[in-house]
């Protein structure tokens, strides 16, 4: 059976096709790009509503397949910004109404460890899911996803972001750190906030604001950001895996595509025996194959929804789901 998933919990309208077996037939997206400053959801949800029906075709299209060729519909039901959740999910339902078809909304932040587990081979892995809104590690525990830890502030995407455009740089900065970290080589200190198992985020931008009026390079300031928030990550995923006994970690989201960051979590990985692993590009960030991929899980493993209990949930957390699908 196919399923079609729609994800819109942000700026990424995206739609995925799958199969069964967690064959990706098409993973098609349209992101939204404020023209300045950050997202403003209902200028985003007015976005998505505007390209939601030419991605679900071209997904159709490169899947080869037709609208009755579909099985089941799925959409992101949370966390996110109502705005956006409520085109993906009304798309969903006028899809799923239209065709007849059953539909299932699914947790976003579930979504990007089940894709990671389908697609690269780990069963049983910590979570680092590490976006522009969410910064959490989440891992398996007696029937639920559990978070382990999490930002008390900003997701550290949204810190970057935050802060690129107080420097200067575009929107969507984590790429331009990235590369500008690998220029820098001095160390500024910044604010290193883990407190028990959380984090915090914001604090880093003042300071880094600082130390650019100071003068220091946008380079040197890259790399220290990165060095500092990437250790505060590293350093509650290590304490996660330890505590709850898991040697396989996972990075999901779209700062999960940094190599930095990818480097010290192996390096933090191999030191304890245990084992990294990274999907695809395209399945790190947001996109609409994982929203697939959950919803056929669910459906495979009995859950059944009516249209009235498809509303959308902005605070969606991801130790609500009952897990039905794995034991
Ligand atoms: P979510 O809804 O899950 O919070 P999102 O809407 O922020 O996700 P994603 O595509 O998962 O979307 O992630 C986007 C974030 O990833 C942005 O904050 C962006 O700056 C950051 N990012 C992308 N590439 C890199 C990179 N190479 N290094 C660091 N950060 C990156
Ligand atoms: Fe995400």
């Amino acid at each position: 059976m196919l399923t079609l998933g729609i994800e819109g919990t942000a700026h990424t309208l995206g739609v995925g096709i799958v199969d069964s077996d967690c064959n990706v037939l098409a993973n098609e997206l349209d992101m939204f790009r404020p023209p300045q400053g950050g997202l403003h959801p209902r200028e985003a949800a007015n976005h998505h509503a505007e390209v939601v029906a030419d991605v679900m075709s071209r997904a159709m299209e490169k899947a080869g397949v037709s609208p009755s060729d579909i099985g089941l519909v799925s959409f992101s039901m949370g966390p996110g910004l109502g705005p956006c959740l409520r085109v993906a999910a009304t798309a969903a339902r006028a899809f799923a109404c239209t065709l007849g078809l059953p539909i299932v909304g699914v947790n976003h932040c579930i979504a990007h460890i089940e894709i990671g587990r389908a697609l690269t081979g780990c069963s049983d892995p910590a979570l680092l899911y590490a976006s522009g809104g969410n910064t959490q590690v989440i891992a398996f525990s007696e029937g639920r996803y559990r978070i382990f830890g999490e930002t008390q502030d900003i997701g550290i995407g949204n810190m970057l972001d935050k802060l690129g455009r107080d420097l200067g740089m575009g929107f969507y900065a984590g790429p331009e750190f990235e590369r500008l970290a690998r220029e820098g080589s001095r160390y500024h200190e910044l604010p290193y906030s883990v407190k028990g198992m959380d984090m915090a985020f914001s604090g880093m931008i003042t300071a880094a604001v600082a130390l650019h009026k100071k003068g220091v390079p946008l380079e040197d300031i890259a790399f220290s950001v990165q060095e500092t928030a990437f250790a505060m990550l590293t350093e509650v995923t290590e304490r996660a895996m330890a505590h709850i006994g898991k040697d396989e970690v996972l990075l999901g989201g779209g700062v999960a595509q940094n190599g930095r960051l990818r480097d010290m979590v192996e390096d933090m990985a191999h030191a304890r025996g245990a084992e990294m692993f990274v999907p695809d590009r395209q399945f790190c960030r947001d996109n609409g194959a994982m929203i697939a991929w959950l919803g056929a899980e669910m459906y495979g493993s009995g859950v059944r929804m009516d249209i009235p209990e498809t509303v959308v949930r902005q605070r969606f957390r991801t130790d609500d789901v009952e897990v039905t699908w794995r034991v």
